[in-house]
């Protein structure tokens, strides 16, 4: 009876699913006066350093095959012509005009392989080519892009790539030039976040944060050379976490250059940040230093010895000549402390594959795997030119430090 009397206990509840804090185009932190006048004044650099590319090539006889875009890139960039815009629509949103991993911050898509519908209508093409980014496209793509509908099946992969990562080595991205996501535990997250947390994974696990960190703490700074960097985001990851011990220098095509020496100059409030410009001398020491890829060959000797040199994503869209060349120079910049980390596949039929030139020049060569952090690609690799044992010794450095420090 007593138990003909007990209420049945009620259905279990589903969990909520989680409702993540949308940072949307609405959100955007707009540049300073100050920050603006900056981008402006850095365009103008940049764009002398464009139109210079083939007269001073021609003048100093460089190879054109070496300096102008080769491979993928010959078809991409326009060797001539290009006219950098520096207006605020623009300057303010110039994350959505950089989509080098493939990944459209703008759609919060691919548009490679679409997840989603293009937001886009005729009228307001139109009107973003002919004015740019202004308050109505913003309002309108802020309504139709939401990111917690576009980035939630990303989540769980980004949190994955948290997992024993120590809190110093999470990537913290800045909520300006349009960066858009969702907040993850405090920092914003979209696929172009967790590309770099894995690429400071790859490096954790490698060991080669662990050796900047004793580069700094023998000779009080660590220089890294990184080629091909996109917009920056791993230049803008590492000197987070090192700050001013780490001097950072770009070599890039100009019309790339332009965005990592926007980005990273901003954020770094123009403290130390130079382009270098045909001729001039280069600066005894810097934040960071931005090198047309025309005149690496003139100054690479002056710039060594070069702690880390980096390359992710690019050396396969180049040409043969050009990696073989940037492999032979890295190999004299790293000379027997340095080394060389590399995130590259060759998966399409015109890319180059990089990682045979590599084992060609380099006598030294350890594949990165880790157990215990997670990394997004599985072409990671170091390089070197000699047996370097704090690096070698160890085949995954982030399972051996959490080992060490009792985590599991
Ligand atoms: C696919 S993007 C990768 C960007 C960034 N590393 C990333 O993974 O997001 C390729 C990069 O290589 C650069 N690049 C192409 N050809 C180059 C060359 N000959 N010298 C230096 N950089 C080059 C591009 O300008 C671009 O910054």
């Amino acid at each position: 009876m007593l138990f003909g009397r007990l209420r049945r206990p009620p259905p279990p509840v589903e969990p909520a699913p989680p409702v993540w804090k949308a940072h949307t185009l609405r959100d955007n932190y707009s540049l300073s006066d100050e920050q603006y006048a900056l981008c402006a004044t850095l365009t103008n650099q940049v764009q002398d350093l464009y139109d210079q590319a083939l007269p001073y090539s021609r003048s100093k006889g460089l190879d054109p095959q070496l300096v102008l875009p080769g491979n993928e890139w010959a078809e991409i960039v326009k060797t001539t012509g290009l006219e950098f815009r520096k207006d605020r629509a623009h300057l303010d949103y110039l994350r959505l005009h950089a989509p080098f991993a493939g990944y459209h911050l703008m759609f919060l898509d691919r548009l490679d392989v679409r997840h989603f519908a293009e937001p886009w209508n005729q009228e307001i093409l139109d009107r973003f080519s002919r004015e740019g980014m202004t308050p109505e496209i913003v309002g309108f793509l802020a309504d139709r892009v939401d990111p917690a509908q576009r980035l939630a099946p990303f989540v769980e992969e980004y949190r994955q790539h948290l997992r024993n990562v120590d809190r110093r080595y999470i990537v913290r991205t800045p909520r300006l030039f349009g960066e858009i996501g969702l907040e993850i535990d405090g920092v914003l997250f979209n696929p172009d976040v967790t590309l770099c947390q894995s690429r400071i994974n790859g490096l954790l696990s490698a060991g080669v944060i662990g050796k900047l960190e004793r580069d700094i703490a023998r000779r009080g700074r660590a220089r890294v050379l990184e080629i091909g960097p996109g917009y920056g985001a791993l230049a803008y990851a590492l000197r987070s976490f090192f700050g001013p011990d780490l001097e950072y220098i770009a070599v890039d095509l100009p019309s790339s250059l332009l965005y990592s020496a926007l980005y990273l100059s901003t954020l770094a409030g123009g403290q130390g940040c130079h382009i270098l410009a045909p001729g001039s001398t280069l600066p005894g020491s810097f934040a960071n230093l931005f090198l047309a890829n025309y005149l690496f060959e003139e100054v690479a000797d002056r710039l060594a010895p070069i702690d880390l040199a980096l390359n992710t994503m690019s050396f396969t869209e180049m040409s043969p000549l050009q990696v073989r060349h940037y492999a032979e120079t890295l190999r004299r910049l790293i000379g027997t402390d340095g080394v060389v980390f590399d995130e590259n596949a060759a998966v399409r039929p015109h890319h180059t594959d990089s990682k045979a030139i590599f084992a060609d020049v380099f006598p030294f060569r350890k594949h990165v795997e880790s157990t215990t952090v997670t990394t997004k690609n599985w072409c990671q690799d170091v390089w070197a030119n000699r047996y370097i044992g704090e690096v070698f010794d160890v085949s995954d450095h982030a399972a051996f430090h959490a080992a060490a420090s009792g985590s599991d």
